[in-house]
């Protein structure tokens, strides 16, 4: 049944394809900008990848306006402060981010300083807080995961408060998003497994929240179906092509899905863990995962069932009853997650992960003031939360 009435945007440009990152001056000369920031961090620095940034801009009238390395996993607030100063000293014009979603929200967040003319990001925190556009900002994704590249947020820890802010804009999304294999190729078989169960994520609560649509339903499906099909591959030889390329395009539409549909508990639960007790983003995603697909099941039945199609493929489905298979949905997922563990050492539960005990009930009132929760199916409180919680630690 189609929703009485949604909305559904998505307004960036994607460029796909091998030595895709060659347009980069050619897409800024468009967006007509010449002297860019280029914010990255220290992994994608060491892997190599900024020359062919700047091999792109040696063949053009482009100047890179400075380098900004400085990112650490889950950026803060003072590294956004310490990249628009950089900004301002080099007299920049736009960004450009290299990097995964710490680097691409470190870039959307310092946009909003820079073009507010202010030096406090806090004032933004929020929905809507924007009234004027922003800098033109060039995204590439080197993690296939997060979905940064095409959403309008930036998720940024205030290190004072131990939390993850939200600053979500429509003028906030990308102009531009650069897929280039060459990008990904280099990522470690665990970050990539990581960041893979979190575009995972992305695209099964995508189908699953209340906000879904028929429209970021089609982008959810072709996400899953591509990561059924290439994550394990992608983990298992890093240098095959079709498998990164692949990844790459499933981040990117499980993205689209949710920056429309949004996103629930999985991502509440991981918020609060991130923020806690510093479990990487794509390894709380992996673990919560199940635990919420299985929690609000009495409202998604049909939906999850629906998703073993895509994710199990057409003989799976025909072959499971019609009434098991919301159930073998969940029950695939856990076998790819176990798979992920045999392969790079994915953890499996909170305690595998080495989260403490103790920060259970912490994290569990975290949770609860996490956007992402009014958009779940089900209601959570305190010692749903909790329960759930346990079980992953348990599991
Ligand atoms: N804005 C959004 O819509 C959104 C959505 C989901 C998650 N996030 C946020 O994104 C952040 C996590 O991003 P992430 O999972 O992409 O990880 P990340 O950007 O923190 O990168 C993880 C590690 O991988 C390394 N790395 C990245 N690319 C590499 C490559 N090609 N080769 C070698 N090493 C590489 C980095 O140097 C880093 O050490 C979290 O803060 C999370 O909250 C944002
Ligand atoms: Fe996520």
């Amino acid at each position: 049944m189609l929703p009485a009435y949604y909305e559904f945007f998505s307004p960036v440009k994607i460029i796909s394809g091998n030595k895709a990152l060659d347009n980069l001056p050619f897409e800024l000369d468009r967006l007509g900008v010449r002297r860019p920031l280029i914010i990255t961090d220290a992994g994608v620095i060491n892997a190599g990848l900024i020359r062919y940034v700047k091999s792109a801009f040696d063949s053009s009238n482009m100047i890179i306006g400075a380098i900004f390395d400085d990112v650490p996993p889950d950026s803060s607030t003072d590294v956004v402060h310490r990249a628009v100063e950089v900004f301002r000293h080099n007299r920049c014009d736009s960004l450009v981010a290299v990097g995964g979603g710490s680097p691409m929200d470190t870039a959307k967040a310092a946009n909003i300083v820079v073009s507010e003319n202010s030096d406090d990001l806090m004032k933004y925190e929020g929905a809507d807080r924007l009234k004027s556009p922003v800098k033109p900002l060039i995204v590439v994704p080197t993690t296939a995961g997060t979905g940064s590249e095409v959403t309008f947020v930036a998720v940024i820890k205030n290190m004072q408060k131990k939390v993850k802010m939200s600053f979500a804009s429509h003028l906030l999304y990308p102009k531009v998003a650069i897929l280039d294999p060459r990008m990904t190729v280099t990522m470690p078989p665990f970050i990539t497994a990581a960041t893979g169960m979190d575009a995972l994520t992305h695209a099964m609560e995508a189908c699953t929240c209340i906000q879904k649509n028929p429209i970021s339903d089609a982008y959810a499906f072709a996400a899953i179906q591509l990561i059924g099909k290439s994550l394990i591959n992608a983990v298992k030889d890093g240098k095959n092509i079709e498998a990164r390329m692949a990844m790459a395009n499933a981040s990117t539409m499980a993205g689209i899905a949710f920056s429309n549909s949004m996103v629930g508990m999985v991502h509440s639960l991981g918020h609060a863990a991130g923020a806690l007790c510093s479990l990487p983003h794509g390894v709380a995603m992996s673990i919560f995962l199940p635990f919420g697909l299985e929690y609000n099941l009495n409202k998604t039945r049909s939906f999850v069932s629906e998703l073993l199609l895509p994710f199990g493929g057409q003989e799976e489905f025909v072959r499971t009853d019609k009434n098991r298979r919301a159930e073998r949905t969940i029950a695939l997922v856990r076998k790819f997650q176990q798979k992920l563990y045999e392969l790079c050492g994915l953890p499996r539960s909170l305690r595998e992960a080495g989260v403490s005990e103790t920060m259970l009930e912490p994290v569990a009132g975290h949770a609860l003031n996490d956007g992402s929760l009014i958009f779940n199916p089900e209601e959570l409180d305190y010692n749903d939360a909790l329960a759930v919680l346990k079980k992953a630690y348990h599991q």
